[in-house]
């Protein structure tokens, strides 16, 4: 496994790392989980993410539990919070008294009294940003909270949060957590040349879109048995990829993967790592031999000839427009 610096930070996190969204508390049993975690602490893997919301708060207690007896300092613990983790009002978004209800019930399901990295998990639209990044800063001081990021955020709202954290000496964001794969590149135009300038990092999630870059779906087949596809929480978010063009140019990626000796998951996460701006990879999975297969990805490099291919493969599926990075006009 290789490390990177997250940001213009001293933090190094594995390049691959392991997330538990959909998975942990809800498609796979505690036992998966556990093996899922064993198979990535033994492949090197030693940044883990989860968030508040994943699986209504168990994803984050099934992480702990996992966890449990690992040296604290060999590991990088990501959480987040924004998405409603209840009902009432106070609940969800990025105001001083969620954010820190949120973090206490974080470290107390993780086990852990501080998280390495604490993410927005999107833009809230609803509370003045100084009262979020004080929140976050005083959380840092308070030691419960290591480094401060946000997922999803435009450039310009990372701009807006960096303008103010200067202004206010509030400790920097290093990071942004996006979607980022072979078919959703919409934070190459404005977001990764901005977090170059200013010393941020991504870590970029669904790297092998969920499942879609593996070429296990096939076009005009139903999904496979057991596949995120058929699963009730997962479904609804894959199935925007599964359409017969995407799944039959993805098919046309195997022998690129194949003359390089890389399974399609490989090509997949190698082809995010490629991007010096990104500091890791997270890496979903169901099954132990998933995540055995995937770390393979760590260290190899793709020349500009088999980029190039790739491209011309892909060609109008790939999704590039800066616009399609959203959060909720209102708190959900
Ligand atoms: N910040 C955000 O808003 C946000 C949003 C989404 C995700 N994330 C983070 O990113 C992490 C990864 O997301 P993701 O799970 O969508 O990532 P992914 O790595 O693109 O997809 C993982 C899924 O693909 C399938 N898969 C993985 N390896 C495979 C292989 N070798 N062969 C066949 N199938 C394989 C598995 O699903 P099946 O076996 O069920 O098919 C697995 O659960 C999440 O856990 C979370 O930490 C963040």
């Amino acid at each position: 496994m290789e490390f990177r610096h997250l940001g213009r930070s001293g933090l190094m996190v594995s390049e691959i790392s392991y997330g538990n969204w959909i998975t942990h508390g809800s498609q796979v049993e505690e036992d998966a989980a556990r093996e899922c975690v064993r198979a990535a602490l033994d492949e090197g893997i030693t940044t883990f993410d989860t968030a508040d919301v994943y699986a209504g708060t168990k994803a984050e207690e099934v992480l702990g539990r996992a966890l449990k007896g690992v040296r604290r300092e060999s590991l990088e613990i990501f959480t987040k919070v924004y998405w409603p983790t209840g009902a009432g009002p106070n609940d969800r978004g990025l105001s001083r008294k969620h954010i820190t209800e949120s973090v206490h019930g974080s470290l107390r399901r993780l086990q852990t009294d501080y998280v390495d990295l604490y993410q927005a998990h999107r833009f809230d639209n609803e509370t003045p940003l100084e009262e979020t990044l004080k929140t976050f800063d005083d959380l840092v001081r308070q030691g419960k909270v290591l480094y401060v990021g946000v997922s999803e955020w435009t450039a310009d709202q990372i701009a807006q949060a960096l303008k103010i954290a200067d202004e206010m000496g509030f400790d920097r964001l290093v990071s942004n957590q996006p979607q980022y794969s072979m078919l959703w590149r919409v934070i190459e135009a404005e977001v990764v040349p901005l977090s170059e300038k200013e010393g941020l990092s991504q870590i970029v999630w669904s790297p092998i879109a969920q499942g879609v870059l593996t070429g296990k779906y096939l076009p005009g087949q139903p999904p496979p048995a057991g596949s995120r596809a058929t699963d009730p929480a997962g479904g609804n978010f894959i199935s925007r990829m599964l359409n017969d063009d995407v799944l039959t140019r993805v098919q046309n990626l195997k022998p690129i993967a194949a003359d390089l000796g890389l399974s399609m998951a490989q090509l997949a996460v190698a082809w995010v790592l490629q991007n010096p701006n990104v500091a890791s990879a997270i890496i979903g999975a169901t099954k132990p031999e998933q995540v055995r297969d995937n770390v393979k990805a760590s260290g190899v490099k793709l020349d500009a000839e088999v980029l190039k291919k790739i491209d011309d493969v892909l060609g109008p599926v790939v999704e590039r427009d800066p616009a399609k990075t959203v959060s909720p006009e209102k708190r959900p």
